[in-house]
This record gives structure tokens, C-alpha cells and sequence, in this order.
């Protein structure tokens, strides 16, 4: 029995039928897939990776209609203290290294490989725990405006900890990856 594809003729004239590809993404799977390609990529954005013990260092990588791609780097100890991300969604990767998540329901690992996405909202402190530098890749969309730091006691694991506190500041979108940020 042939197939639809067989009927169709020659199957490499496929990608005709296919819907043309987005110049920008415009879904999480879209925005994996663009946070997947940059950390292949590890030209265009190794060469600009800086660390600095003195203060949080990031560098706007890319921007596109209703998003920007941020490059983060962290050296061990630093951390972003417990925040979320107002009402922008987000993903984020590590690309070098490794960085821990605490948010009120626990702690995980974060190597690369994986992506981890962000609900408005959602709340956690990153926080390079290991004893070698890190890198990590975030994607937000829309774009960070504001990023309310909560008062999460130390950000432990909150089994006995209500949901997380309300916040209690705000970081201007200029100032947000000052002390702070992923
Ligand atoms: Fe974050």
C-alpha cells in the first residue's frame, strides 16, 4: 500500500508543504528550540562569556519581537536571590556548568541540556553552589520589565514554609540583573 507521502511523489519535494518557519519564535517549544540552537552554537556566545566576582554579569545576546535572549554568567557562590519574573514567561538552560534552583517546593540541579520554563509569576533563586564557574541562557517573553524579589527565608526547601511571600520589592528592568537575576 503506498502512503500519502508515496502518493505525493518524490518525498524530498516535502518541505514545499511545510508551513514556512517563523523568522522568530512564538511558542515555548519555539523558544526551546531557538534556546537549544544558541547553546549549540558555542561561538556566538562562549567568546563574550565574562565572570566577575565583584558583581552579577549579563549580556543582552539577542532580541526579537516580543522577547529577549539573555546570557548569564555566575561564579561559584553567587546566586539571585529569590525572585520571580513578573508577568513575563520564560526558559533558561545552563550551558556551562552547573547551578541549583531552590524555590518554596524544594531545590533541583540544573546542568545543560535541559530547559526549564517559567510561568508568570513562578518564583525560585539560582545559585551557583558548585566549585566552578557557570553559564546559563534565559529567554523571557515578553521581555523582563520588572522582577519583584520575594522573601523567601534563605529559599530553603519550604516543607513547613507557606506558599511563597508576597513580594517585597521590585527591581527596575535596568537594575534587574545587578544583584539579582535569572
Ligand atoms: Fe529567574
Amino acid at each position: 500500500m503506498n502512503s500519502d507521502i508515496q502518493i505525493a511523489g518524490d518525498w524530498l519535494d516535502i518541505p514545499h508543504l511545510l508551513p514556512p518557519v517563523p523568522a522568530h519564535p512564538s511558542t515555548v517549544s519555539g523558544f526551546a528550540h531557538l534556546a537549544r540552537a544558541i547553546a549549540a552554537d558555542r561561538a556566538s556566545w562562549e567568546p563574550l562569556v565574562e565572570y566577575d566576582a565583584t558583581s552579577r554579569w549579563y549580556h543582552r545576546l539577542r532580541t526579537g519581537p516580543g522577547y529577549e535572549v539573555w546570557l548569564l554568567s555566575w561564579v561559584p557562590g553567587q546566586g539571585s536571590e529569590a525572585h520571580d519574573h513578573g508577568r513575563s514567561s520564560g526558559l533558561f538552560t545552563v550551558l556551562h556548568g552547573r547551578l541549583t534552583e531552590r524555590t518554596a517546593h524544594g531545590q533541583r540541579a540544573l546542568r545543560p541540556g535541559a530547559h526549564h520554563v517559567i510561568a508568570p509569576g513562578y518564583a525560585h533563586d539560582i545559585v551557583n553552589d558548585s566549585l566552578e564557574p557557570a553559564v546559563s541562557l534565559h529567554i523571557y517573553f515578553p521581555g523582563l520589565t520588572e522582577m519583584p524579589f520575594h522573601a523567601v527565608p534563605g529559599a530553603q526547601p519550604a516543607t513547613t514554609a507557606p506558599a511563597l511571600a508576597a513580594p517585597v520589592t521590585a527591581a527596575p528592568a535596568a537594575a534587574m540583573f545587578g544583584g539579582a537575576g535569572g
